[in-house]
């Protein structure tokens, strides 16, 4: 498939970033991966703009970035809430300003957790209203892309399917600690709605290729379930005993009240791109 636009390709060495890059290989579209080894660090926006700005001049089409590099851990979030901020959301400033002043696109993947639980499903249209420092930061993020006309924020839930390294992921985590025959204990009073990891990679790819689908998207997985719920399912697809699995509450944990509910809905049909739709799939 040939392209109209130079893609750029920022967390290529995370557990989404690795589906992405196959998807788009094998739809034959090149693209530019963008990471630590090539001098991007999202922790120092001053010197990004630089290494972008060199970037974009070198390309012969208007750039598309799918930025998916981001602090993705709640618990390091917390811990660190200015380096969350500087690289969720400060970063994704510095990366629209630049891909505006060069008529291109960006295709920011966001987080169910910029919802407060209180009031699921959540469709497209629902006001962002974070609990913690990694769901204010990426809606912090959210903003910045969406202060350009061209830009797409997609809303993804809790991840799951086979990673890279194999440890990351729900459902992943669920083996490597049954493997490692490690106490797991997972809630069953916290309900996302989880999407494959492969099927989240090829519905971001097909968005981001549309420059007519702009604002903000979710991608809800099929079903509502509990983080205890998906770690059992995982665990007996995989042939393991899930008996070992423990129930928890996620209100025993420290830190900042989880949220009970974030599952996803769209307002928007698979089949009539960014056509308004009654329905709520997913
Ligand atoms: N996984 C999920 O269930 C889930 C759910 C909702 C939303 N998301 C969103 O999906 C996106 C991808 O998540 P993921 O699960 O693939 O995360 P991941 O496996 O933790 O990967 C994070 C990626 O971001 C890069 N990165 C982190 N800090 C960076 C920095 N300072 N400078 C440059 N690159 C940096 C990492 O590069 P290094 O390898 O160099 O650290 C890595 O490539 C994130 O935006 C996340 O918020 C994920």
């Amino acid at each position: 498939m040939t392209s109209d636009v130079s893609v750029l390709l920022t967390g290529t060495t995370g557990y989404l970033g690795h589906e992405v890059a196959a998807r788009l290989e094998a739809l034959g579209i090149a693209f530019a991966g963008l990471g630590r080894a090539e001098g991007f660090d999202l922790g120092e926006p001053f010197s990004l703009e630089e290494v972008l700005d060199q970037v974009v001049e070198g390309l012969d089409a208007p750039p598309l970035l799918i930025h998916l590099a981001a602090m993705s851990r709640m618990d390091e979030c917390e811990a660190e809430p200015e380096r969350a901020f500087r690289t969720n959301a400060e970063a994704t400033g510095v990366l629209a300003s630049v891909l505006a002043r060069s008529r291109g696109r960006v295709v920011y993947v966001s987080t169910d957790l910029v919802f407060d639980g209180e009031n699921a499903p959540y469709t497209d249209d629902d006001e962002p209203r974070p609990t913690s420092i990694y769901g204010k930061s990426k809606a912090e993020g959210e903003r910045m892309v969406l202060a350009d006309s061209s830009g797409l924020v997609i809303r993804i839930p809790l991840l799951f399917g086979p990673s890279f390294d194999g440890k990351r992921g729900a459902s992943d985590t669920v083996l490597a600690a049954l493997g490692d025959a490690r106490e797991l204990r997972l809630f069953t009073d916290e309900w996302r709605t989880p999407l494959s990891v492969r099927e989240a990679a090829e519905q971001i790819v097909a968005l981001a290729l549309d420059s007519t689908v702009t604002g903000i998207r979710h991608l809800p997985g099929p079903e509502r379930l509990s983080r205890h719920e998906l770690g059992v399912r995982s665990a007996e697809e995989a042939g393991l005993d899930p008996g070992a699995i423990l129930e928890a509450s996620r209100l025993e944990m420290p830190g900042p009240r989880r949220p009970c509910d974030v599952s996803l809905a769209t307002t928007m049909s698979d089949q009539e791109g960014n056509q308004q739709d009654d329905e709520e799939v997913g």
